[in-house]
């Protein structure tokens, strides 16, 4: 058979810009690309990464605020986690989970049942956050039956793309036209009463599902109190909550799963994204025994959501293992914590300069959102009347005018929000030093201060030279 005229690896890294840019058009999202060549986005190559920074074909060294959402928390490359690979592939071990019983996913599990509460004891393992959401819905659904399969999730909720993880992600734009699961209900986020209200109401409810910080919806957290209450709730009402910390956990807001900051504990944990490294793709679900047991627990039920094809990888499992292990010797949680406190610190001082353009700042350790204010706050007096009958169509536009110069005068990349979009997303890897903290800050003043006209100008010079 004679191969098609494939690309190779050496290829691929060599494409040139224009090349890169043809392929994506061609082959993957030409609509995305209008969107990333509005931001600037699109000219940019990236060679290689290492720790806080991506490095581009024209030699710029981008300070990476955005951390893949969460998903690079030891930094690019970490080289504890590329030595683990090269010996693994160096010695021939093996990658498949299903026909023996693999040793690496044994230990994974293991370490991962340290790491949560008491008595989740049991995991499975995915390849993404989708995945594992799509496991723990199911679990819970098993054990409730379906008279008690009635799912409860908040409001402006993310939980994946996949149909059943999409069915309880509160977005009328990922949603779509999709044919989804009808049994849920939505709940305001951190509003207890309502939840009360509802539990009491439908003895259908069995399951509930929220993120512990909302991250699409601009990073919201709840107080520990509300999540106090919501575990007097689930007891007292027998309704299973599910924790989705696919990507708040794992480090991201200073402790290692973020309900650790409220004193419960939730039934079935979620876990994803910072779990392979940055290296590999790895999601976790992790329940307590006794609701797997009840699931899954004989001969007749263990396969019905057995593993799935690469679940539980070798190299990915011994990725996962190593990620855990720099996490608490490189003290990643805890910094985490410092350096978040002293962001939010630097940016609530940015807010009180800049009243008229900054509405909020807010999070938990590295996992932080800087919310703007809609575009008519922040011009003058005289235009506010006029300007405000377009805020809803301008909404994202600052953010997005910040996030371009950002990138394109000061080589910093941040990260935006899939709901709100006048909010900044910061997640960077976990070992962000204060230096880098405090470099970020004075360049985000350095922009506020020129003020907004500036800013518009300072864009269209960039938008005009791409169009
Ligand atoms: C809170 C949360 N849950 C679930 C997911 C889905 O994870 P994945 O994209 O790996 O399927 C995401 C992804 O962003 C997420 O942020």
């Amino acid at each position: 058979m004679k191969k098609p005229a494939f690309l190779t690896v050496d290829d691929a890294m060599c494409l040139t810009e224009k090349e890169n840019a043809k392929l994506f058009c061609d082959h993957l999202n030409p609509a995305q690309y209008r969107f990333l060549k509005l931001l600037g986005f699109h000219e940019v190559l990236i060679d290689h990464a290492e720790g806080m920074y991506y490095y581009d074909r024209s030699g710029n060294k981008i300070m990476d605020l955005f951390g893949g959402f969460g998903a690079i928390a030891l930094g690019h490359n970490h080289p504890r986690l590329l030595a683990v690979r090269k010996r693994f592939e160096e010695e021939k071990r093996h990658e498949m989970a299903m026909a023996f019983i693999s040793q690496y996913a044994s230990a994974l599990a293991r370490n991962l049942s340290l790491v949560a509460p008491e008595g989740l004891d049991m995991v499975f393992l995915g390849s993404t956050g989708s995945e594992v959401v799509e496991a723990a819905l199911k679990l819970a659904e098993k054990v409730q039956g379906r008279a008690r399969s009635t799912t409860i999730y908040a409001e402006s909720s993310f939980h994946g793309k996949s149909r059943g993880a999409l069915s309880v992600t509160d977005s009328a734009f990922y949603q779509s036209s999709f044919q989804l699961l009808h049994n849920n209900l939505r709940v305001p986020f951190g509003d207890a009463q309502a939840l009360e209200t509802l539990f009491k109401s439908n003895p259908e409810i069995g399951i509930l599902i929220l993120e512990t910080v909302q991250g699409g919806a601009g990073i919201i957290p709840a107080p520990a109190e509300y999540w106090q209450a919501v575990r007097q709730l689930c007891t007292k009402y027998k309704v299973i909550w599910i924790a989705d910390e696919v990507q708040c956990g794992m480090g991201r807001t200073g402790k290692f799963f973020a309900f650790e900051h409220t004193g419960v504990a939730p039934d079935i944990i979620v876990t994803a994204k910072a779990l392979g490294g940055g290296k590999s793709a790895i999601g976790a679900m992790i329940a307590r025994k006794d609701l797997y047991m009840t699931a899954y627990g004989t001969s007749d039920t263990a396969m019905i959501h057995g593993p799935s094809t690469f679940s539980g990888m070798g190299e990915v499992c011994c990725t996962a293992i190593e990620t855990l292990h720099v996490m608490y010797d490189e003290g990643l949680i805890d910094n985490s914590a410092a350096m978040g406190a002293l962001m939010l610190d630097e940016l609530k001082k940015i807010q009180a300069k800049h009243p008229s353009l900054v509405k909020e700042v807010r999070g938990q350790g590295l996992m932080i959102g800087i919310e703007f204010h809609d575009f008519s706050n922040t011009v003058p007096g005289l235009l506010k009347g006029i300007v405000s009958s377009f805020d809803e169509r301008l909404k994202g536009s600052l953010c997005g005018f910040i996030g371009s110069i950002l990138l394109r005068d000061y080589q910093i990349l941040v990260a935006f929000t899939e709901y709100n979009r006048n909010v900044i997303r910061i997640e960077p890897p976990l070992i962000i030093t204060r230096e880098e903290v405090l470099r970020f800050t004075s360049v985000l003043d350095e922009i506020l201060s020129h003020g907004v006209s500036r800013m518009v100008m300072n864009y269209a010079k960039n938008f005009l030279k791409v169009i």
